[in-house]
């Protein structure tokens, strides 16, 4: 009979190579193991083809809005989970990937987060935000109104994890949290363009309430709220500009060539 060796998942290593290198670590072992690696080949793309490339991506990305009116259509769950799959592909500080994506397709518990949202939100709204953030809120013609979180088929909630949880149920330290997340839900809303699907990027504050109706446990915070979905066929969106490329890049500012 022949053994067959399972099948490991891309970018995971050798497990057996792992193992002998935390015991170096650890000074379980004396034998020096370097850190497990795998081959890494990027097709080289031509000057002229990445540029092109590039040219497509950006039309790409400049035509992704926020979008806050949705249509009830119900959209594949497989779709969310390989967005967030997507998302699960981000880097992150010492790899700890510091992140748990809670779906919620359940009507009862969307109306839940909604009408907890709105009442946090109207509170920002009626009595928290200053005058100055009001102000800067205003052309996006926002109020503590949420209808999107019950009217979208999903709402997708990104949690921070402030620290893991190792086998024996200590905390264990997570690096760079919020960059990374931040990097996840990136890929996530372009992952969710790229398939043809809408989201807002909504941060109700505070966002305890999150915590609590979706069960997770004290050492995660919850970051960002997404409705996901189709936009409703009257959607409509704020006219807004984004800064041209002179105002958001420099090359070189200590004046070398
Ligand atoms: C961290 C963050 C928090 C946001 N929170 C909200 C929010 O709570 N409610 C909302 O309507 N939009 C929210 N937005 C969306 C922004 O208003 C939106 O991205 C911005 O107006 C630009 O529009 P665009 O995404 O269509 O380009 C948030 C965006 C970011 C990045």
């Amino acid at each position: 009979m022949t053994m067959v060796e399972p099948q490991r998942p891309q970018g995971q290593g050798d497990h057996r190579a792992i193992t002998a290198s935390a015991g170096r670590l650890t000074g379980v072992t004396d034998t020096p193991v370097a850190p497990a690696t795998l081959p890494h080949r990027t097709p080289r793309v031509p000057a002229d083809e990445l540029v092109a490339r590039a040219q497509a991506i950006y039309a790409r990305m400049d035509q992704r809005r926020s979008v806050r009116a949705f249509s009830p259509d119900p959209v594949p769950r497989e779709a969310i989970d390989l967005a967030i799959l997507a998302a699960g592909t981000a880097p992150s500080g010492a790899h700890m990937q510091p992140w748990t994506f809670v779906a919620v397709d359940d009507p009862v518990t969307k109306r839940e987060i909604r009408l907890a949202a709105e009442a946090e939100e109207r509170m920002s709204y009626e009595e928290r935000m200053s005058e100055e953030w009001l102000q800067a809120l205003a052309p996006l013609g926002t109020d503590w109104h949420k209808p999107y979180l019950e009217i979208a088929p999903c709402l997708v909630v990104v949690f921070e994890q402030i620290t893991g949880v190792d086998d024996d149920g200590k905390p264990r330290k997570h690096y760079y949290v919020r960059e990374s997340v931040g990097i996840a839900c990136g890929l996530f809303i372009s992952a969710l363009h790229e398939m043809g699907l809408c989201t807002l990027t909504h941060t109700p504050s505070p966002m305890g309430f999150l915590s609590r109706i979706l069960g997770r446990p004290k050492h995660e915070r919850a970051m960002i709220l997404f409705p996901v979905g189709y936009a409703a066929d009257d959607a409509t969106v704020p006219a807004l500009t984004r800064k041209p490329l002179e105002q958001l890049r420099m090359w070189n500012p200590s004046g070398s060539p």
